[in-house]
C-alpha cells in the first residue's frame, strides 16, 4: 500500500496580513534609519535640489526644524553634509568652527540634544574647489597622507562642534585609525566612528554632486573602490575595525546587496547601508511617471536592506518611513 504524500503548502503561512507579519523574518524599525541632511552656508530659504525631488539644503534654521521632526520620527540618527560658500583646494572651510558644517552640527546638537544621534560626514569632497575627497600632490592625484592630516583636524573640530558619530567617508587609506587617534588624543573618547568602508566609484552618485554643488571634474576611481569587487569590500571592513570604527557601511545600497551580506557575515560590529542619491532619483522618477507605486517600492527597497543584514539603513526617506513603518 503507497502513501500519498501531501503537498507542501508555504502558502498557509502566507493567508493574512498578521500571520505574514508574525513570521516575518525581518522588520525595519524607525530606529534603524538615519536621515542624510544638506545645509548651505548663507542659505535664507531652503533650496530645492532638482534631482532629488522632497530633498533639500537647508538653511541652518530649517535644518533645526528638520531635526526635531527626525527625532520625533523616533529615527535613530541624522547625517549632517555642509555645502561652504567659499571652496578652495585644502577645503578650508571644513576645518574652520565657523565652517558650515561645524557651526550646523552645534545647531543639531543643542536643538536635540542626545534625542537623536547626530552624525557628520566627514570628508573634503564638499570643501574643496577641485570636487576631490583629500588634498591633491603636485602632479594632481590625491595625497592620502597629507589629506590624513587634515581629517584629523576635521575630526577634531566636528567632535568640538560636539557630534556624537563622525563618518569618514574619503576612503583614504588609514583614516580609521588616524581620526580615532585625533579624537582620544583630544579627550573625545565617546564620540564614535561610522566608517565608510566599502564605498565604490558609483555612477548611483549623480544627484548628490547637485545635493552638495560639487565641482567635481574626472572621477575617483583611484581611491573608490572598483565596483566588481566584492571580497576588497569586506577586507576593507575588516581593516576599518582594526583601526578602531563602531559602524562599517557599504555604499551605494542596492547595488551592493551582496556585498552588505558578505560584510555582515564576516564582522561583528553593527553594519550600516547607504541608500544614496541615484537610488532615491531613480525611484521617484518612476513614481513621478506613475510607473511604479511609491510607498510600496520605498518599504520594499528598506526591507531589502535588513534581509541582506544592515542594522543601519541612511536613507532620504527616513522620516516618511518611521511614519509608514508605525
Ligand atoms: C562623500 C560622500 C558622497 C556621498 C556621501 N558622502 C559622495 C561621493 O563620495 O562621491 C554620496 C551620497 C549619495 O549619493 O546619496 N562626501
Amino acid at each position: 500500500m503507497s502513501i500519498e504524500r501531501p503537498v507542501i503548502r508555504p502558502r498557509r503561512l502566507r493567508q493574512t496580513p498578521v500571520l505574514r507579519r508574525m513570521v516575518a523574518e525581518t522588520a525595519v524599525r524607525p530606529a534603524n534609519l538615519v536621515l542624510p541632511a544638506f545645509v548651505r552656508e548663507g542659505a535664507t530659504e531652503p533650496v530645492p535640489i532638482s534631482s532629488m525631488p522632497g530633498v533639500v539644503q537647508h538653511t541652518r534654521d530649517s535644518l533645526r526644524k528638520a531635526a526635531v521632526e527626525a527625532a520625533e520620527a523616533g529615527i535613530g540618527g541624522i547625517m549632517l553634509f555642509g555645502v561652504p560658500t567659499e571652496k578652495d583646494a585644502v577645503g578650508s572651510g571644513a576645518v574652520d568652527p565657523d565652517g558650515i558644517l561645524n557651526v550646523a552640527i552645534a545647531d543639531v546638537v543643542s536643538e536635540v540634544g542626545d534625542a537623536i544621534t547626530v552624525m557628520s560626514d566627514l570628508c573634503l569632497d564638499e570643501f574643496t574647489d577641485h570636487g576631490h575627497c583629500g588634498v591633491l600632490a603636485g602632479d594632481g592625484s590625491v595625497d592620502n597622507d597629507a589629506t590624513l592630516e587634515v581629517y584629523a583636524e576635521m575630526a577634531r573640530a566636528q567632535a568640538s562642534a560636539g557630534v556624537h558619530m563622525v563618518g569618514p567617508s574619503g576612503m583614504m587609506d588609514g583614516q580609521v585609525a588616524v581620526i580615532r587617534t585625533a579624537l582620544d588624543e583630544a579627550g573625545h573618547r565617546d564620540v564614535s566612528i561610522l566608517a565608510y568602508s566599502a564605498k565604490y566609484a558609483s555612477a548611483f552618485y549623480g544627484p548628490f554632486r547637485e545635493a552638495v554643488d560639487s565641482s567635481l571634474k574626472g572621477d575617483r576611481r583611484t581611491y573608490q573602490q572598483d565596483p566588481p569587487n566584492a571580497l576588497e569590500g569586506v577586507r576593507e571592513a575588516l581593516l576599518d575595525i582594526e583601526q578602531g570604527a563602531d559602524i562599517v557601511m557599504v555604499k551605494p545600497g542596492l547595488p551592493y546587496l551582496d556585498v552588505l551580506r558578505a560584510v555582515r557575515d564576516a564582522v561583528d560590529v553593527p553594519v550600516a547601508a547607504y541608500n544614496i542619491s541615484g537610488e532615491y532619483a531613480m525611484l521617484e522618477a518612476a513614481a513621478a511617471n506613475g510607473w511604479i507605486d511609491r510607498q510600496a517600492a520605498i518599504l520594499e527597497s528598506l526591507a531589502a536592506f535588513k534581509r541582506a543584514g544592515a542594522d543601519v539603513i541612511l536613507t532620504y526617506w527616513a522620516v516618511e518611513a518611521a511614519g509608514l513603518l508605525r
